[in-house]
This record gives structure tokens, sequence and C-alpha cells, in this order.
């Protein structure tokens, strides 16, 4: 985050760094929007980006283009309808629990846990059980777990020595321990798709199921085996991190500002009294929703949107080369004070009226088109977490006063936090 020049947070658009291709910050609303609504298709998704997650998740949705993604999104967008979300529920319920259950030990024992980790395995657990009906303590899933770790450790640092010295377009070489981590998890998803494709009309309602029925409205074909596991790959890439970065952030928040946590319990007292929460009480806790968003404003899990110019063309009167790596900002524009009233004060109250003058654009789930498929999904999670961890437990993390954000393949604290928790009398 040093490395993001002083003027990226109050100007439109600003050039980083010394590369052998231009990299281009882009901060302002209006130039975000031009990239990712991408009329004129001058803006896909960045090759080293696309070249990077290529082994894992071949060309599928969240790297395609063109008619091939068209298709893809129609088919995928299925999956997470208002109607599966709910269906989701359940599940998402069931790992909240076994989490609530590992810190009620931590707590009789005092025992120091890292928020990162916890983060990280219950949202792992959620995509699981919501998408195959499994849970994260099954071997082989443990196993795409760990293999998804190794992936995501290395793919970061691989594409920085690229982004310096490599031209446009040229491949993206992965180390052979990422490709066999890679093939690893193809292969476990392969092995849960198996019994489901020999056996369709007897699989549980998952998201998985959902993805295997989707039929191309025009040609009334489903995805190929190779296709399904290049989506359902997708599903965990996409869908954990991104959980598992901006709760770390919210209940590092909470640790500090007893107040919000407080206003919290509130409202889930208010809404569910002493029951179980249900998707329906979800709905109506808006402010543990708000808290939810402001945090996603100020750390946006994915801190730049990555996109590549297909030709030379301009922007904001700019010339921008063909190649030139255009990232989209969600970091500084969310933090720019003449977009937002108090841009770097944490005030989840900004959000109760959705069109407050003050407001700027709120792109942590991208904009247009490509717009988060799962954001519906990953809100739902998220309220459910926050509110059912928040009723229960006091957190305190112990190295909060130093932590420091750094943008890897998601925006995290450098160092882990290190919490202890303690239980609350509901
Ligand atoms: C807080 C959590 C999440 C955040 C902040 C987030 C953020 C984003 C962003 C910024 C994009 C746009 C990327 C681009 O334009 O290049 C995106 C796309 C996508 N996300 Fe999410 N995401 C989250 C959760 C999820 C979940 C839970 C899933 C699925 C289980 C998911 C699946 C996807 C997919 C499939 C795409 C590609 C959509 C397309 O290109 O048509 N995301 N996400």
């Amino acid at each position: 985050m040093s490395l993001i020049p002083k003027a990226a947070y109050s100007e439109s658009m600003t050039p980083l760094g010394y590369s052998r291709r231009s990299i281009i910050l882009v901060n302002s609303p209006e130039l975000c929007r031009e990239v990712l609504y991408d009329k004129d298709e001058i803006f896909p998704k960045n090759d080293l980006f696309v070249g990077a997650l290529e082994p894992l998740i071949g060309d599928s949705i969240f790297v395609s283009s063109g008619e091939t993604w068209r298709r893809q999104r129609r088919m995928v967008d299925t999956a997470f309808s208002h109607i599966r979300v709910t269906q989701a529920f359940d599940q998402m319920q069931a790992a909240v629990s076994a989490t609530a259950r590992r810190w009620q030990e931590d707590a009789a024992t005092d025992s120091e846990f890292s928020l990162d980790v916890a983060m990280s395995h219950l949202t792992a657990d959620v995509i699981c059980r919501t998408t195959f009906t499994e849970e994260l303590g099954n071997q082989s899933v443990q196993e795409v777990y760990d293999a998804f770790t190794t992936f995501e450790k290395s793919v970061a640092s691989v594409n920085l020595g690229q982004l310096i010295f490599g031209k446009p377009w040229s491949p993206v070489k992965q180390p052979q321990k990422v490709l066999e981590a890679c093939q690893t998890i193809r292969t476990i998803i392969g092995g849960f798709i198996d019994p489901r494709l020999a056996n369709p009309e007897n699989q549980p309602e998952d998201m998985a199921a959902a993805i295997l029925r989707a039929k191309d409205t025009d040609t009334g074909e489903s995805f190929t085996r190779e296709e399904l596991i290049d989506q359902l790959g997708v599903f965990f890439l996409a869908g954990h991190e991104t959980s598992a970065s901006v709760l770390i952030w919210v209940f590092y928040i909470l640790s500090v500002r007893s107040d919000i946590a407080d206003n919290i319990r509130q409202e889930v007292q208010r809404v569910c009294g002493d029951s179980a929460i249900t998707y329906e009480h979800t709905k109506h806790m808006t402010y543990t929703r708000n808290v939810f968003k402001e945090t996603l404003r100020l750390y946006p899990p994915i801190t730049f949107i990555p996109r590549v110019a297909n030709r030379r063309t301009t922007l904001g009167g700019k010339t921008i080369k063909k190649g030139a790596m255009v990232m989209v900002s969600p970091w500084t524009s969310q933090r720019n004070s003449g977009q937002w009233d108090n841009a770097n004060v944490f005030d989840p109250d900004r959000f109760a009226q959705p069109t407050k003058d003050g407001n700027g654009v709120f792109m942590s789930f991208g904009l247009g088109p490509r717009v988060c498929v799962g954001a519906a999904y990953a809100t739902t999670e998220a309220v459910l977490i926050i509110a059912t961890l928040i009723r229960q437990f006091n957190i305190h993390c112990h190295n909060a006063d130093t932590v420091r954000p750094v943008a890897r393949l998601t925006t995290r604290p450098a160092e882990q936090l290190r919490c202890t928790v303690t239980q609350r009398t509901v």
C-alpha cells in the first residue's frame, strides 16, 4: 500500500511505478465506471491475472470474455438466485455454529488463535457446505483447502516479477508446486461431481446441483465435466478468500470499537429476541449489514480490479497504450475525501440512507456487467457470521495497535491478528 502515491487518493487517474509496461490506477467513479462497463470492449480482464489463474479455473466465468463469458454468466446466475441463497442458509448456519463451538472451547481455555486462519477456515467451510454439502473436516475437502492455500501464497509473488519485467500477453509461468496444487484441486472437485453426473436425479439441493442442471438458453446444452470443474473452482477461489479478508477486518474493528459491537448486539436482540438467527432475520439487520458494507468500503478485499487495454485508447483525456495495465482501484476511490464525507472515518450509518450526499460510489463488489455474482450470498453469509459471533463473544485482538494492511491476493493484515475470546451470557 505504501507504493500508492498520495495523489491517487484525490486524482482521477495515477500512473504507478517504473515497470516495463505502464500501470495506471483508476480512482474516480466516472473513470472506474467507464473501464468496468467497458461498452466498446477495450478493457478485458488483465492477461497476467488470467494467465495466473488458468491452470486452476481454465477459461471460466471469472476470467473469460465476450460470448463465452455471456453464456457462462447466464448459466451461473441461476446458482445465486434469491431462492438458492435461502436454501444455502442452513448450511451457512451449520458452519458458523461449528466455529462458535470452537470459540467456546477457546474461551474456556483462554487460548490464543489467529483470526486470519479462523476466518479462512470458516468461509471455506461455508463454501464447501453450500456448494457440495461437504464439511471442511472431511479429508478431501481439507486437501482442497491446503492446495488452495499453496496456490494463493505463490500466485501473488509470481505475478509481481512478471508485472515489473514482463511484456504484455507473455505466458505466465507457474512453479511446479502450484501446478500440482491446481491438479489436486481439480481432481478432488472432479471426484465430487462424477457421482452426480452418473446419477443426477439423486443429489443434494446445493449450488453444485444448480450448476450441473444449468442449461445454455440458446443451445440447451449443459456445462461439460471440465467446465463444471472450472466453474466450481471459481466459487471456492472467488468466494472464500474475499469473505475471509473482509471478516478479519470486521472483527478487528469490533475488537477496538466496543460501541459498534454493542449496537450490533442490540440489533440482534431487537430482531431475533433469544431465538436462533434465521434468513428472514438477516434481512432486517440493517445496522449489521452497514457495518459489513462500511468495512468493505475501507478494506475492499479486491484492492485493485485488474484490466488491460487491448488497443491504444484514451481515458480521462489521456492516451493509454495498448497493453497498459489498467487497475480500477476501490481502495483509493473509496478513501477519496473529495467523494466521501469524512472518508477515513469508520461510520456504518453513512449507508443508512443509500443515496445520501457525501457518499461516493461503492464498488467493492465491482461495477457493471462483471459485478460480483456472489454479492447477495456474501452479504447474507457475513451478516449471519457477525451477528452470531458478536452476540456470543467479546473479541480481543492483542496486536491491534500495530495492524497494517497489505495488498496480496486480497487486502490482508501484514501480520496475522492474534486473538482471544470471552463468552458473553446471552
Ligand atoms: C465479500 C465477499 C466478496 C467480494 C468483496 C467480492 C468481490 C468481487 C469483485 C470486485 C468482482 C469483480 C471482479 C472483476 O470485475 O474483475 C467479483 C466477481 C465475481 N465474484 Fe465475487 N466477491 C465476494 C464474494 C463472492 C462469493 C461468495 C462468490 C461465489 C461463491 C463470488 C463469485 C464471484 C464470481 C463468479 C465473479 C465473476 C463474475 C463475472 O465476471 O461475471 N464472489 N467479486
